[in-house]
């Protein structure tokens, strides 16, 4: 399986301090934050990955990263995003890259305390389709910034709604989506949303719509740390206090 991670988008919620760089290569504790994201697929066994990113400051991710060797990647590969078109239009860039293969996306602002192997090893052994993995959240106005499902009683997700004003539930959608090849297939047919960018819960839905959406809710703290300037912080408190990528 190959992996993703998503560098790129304009991070304006955290203006100004992602003026001067991109807002994966702010710290979080004690390195960037986009070494967590690699970290978590590293550790499961994803050693060939590609990194999308995009803006003015994409060379800092090859000096940071370099041939990936020193974090533990095998073959790390880079794309380079024109313009923040939204989260499936960054994963439709690694198309050739995933050739064929399945594939973990990680959005490069999340964070998790323990391992995705568990996860990993029900994608591998589900036959067809996606796999997102939710995270509980209790409060609504937090749920109102993210993904949220929309669960039935049997343990289906019947739809996923971005940023809802009513959310549907007290799970958010976190940015590590598991997927098969046929997800290029789907990116193609979507339109751009209101704020003009190509969404990865359209491309979630359409999985959703065939029957052949599958989640596993994560256990440990989850965070997004691009969410807000008080995430960010929220993400770098617990990191200090408590270290995450923890073993399953
Ligand atoms: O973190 C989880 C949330 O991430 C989910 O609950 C939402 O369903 C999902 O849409 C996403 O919401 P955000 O509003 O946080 O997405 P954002 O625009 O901040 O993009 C998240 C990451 O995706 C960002 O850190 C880098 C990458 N990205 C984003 C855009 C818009 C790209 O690589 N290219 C892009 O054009």
């Amino acid at each position: 399986m190959k992996g993703v991670i998503l560098a790129g988008g304009s991070g304006t919620r955290l203006h100004p301090l992602t003026r001067i760089t991109n807002k994966h290569l702010l710290p979080v504790y004690d390195r960037p934050m986009v070494t967590y994201a690699i970290e978590a697929l590293v550790r499961c066994g994803i050693t060939e990955l590609m990194l999308v990113t995009g803006g003015t400051h994409a060379g800092e991710f090859f000096r940071l990263l370099g041939n990936g060797h020193e974090y533990g990647i095998d073959r790390l590969f880079y794309a380079y995003q024109e313009r923040p078109g939204g989260i499936a239009e960054a994963l439709g860039l690694t198309e050739r890259f995933v050739d064929g293969d399945r594939v973990v996306v990680m959005l490069a602002d999340n964070v998790v305390e323990r391992s995705l192997l568990p996860a990993v090893e029900h994608f591998l052994a589900q036959e067809d389709g996606a796999r997102i993995l939710l995270s509980p959240v209790e409060e609504a106005e937090h749920l109102r910034h993210l993904g949220v499902p929309e669960l039935d009683g049997g343990g289906r997700v019947t739809r996923i709604l971005e940023k809802p004003d009513d959310p549907p539930s007290t799970f958010a959608v976190t940015g590590i989506y598991f997927y098969p090849a046929q997800v290029f297939e789907v990116i193609p047919t979507l339109r751009p949303s209101g704020r003009g960018e190509l969404e990865i819960t359209d491309v979630n839905n359409w999985f959703v719509s065939k029957g052949r959406m599958e989640y596993d809710v994560l256990e440990g703290f989850w965070g997004d740390a691009g969410e807000s300037i008080d995430a960010y912080y929220a993400v770098n408190d617990f990191v200090r206090a408590h270290g995450v990528n923890r073993e399953a």
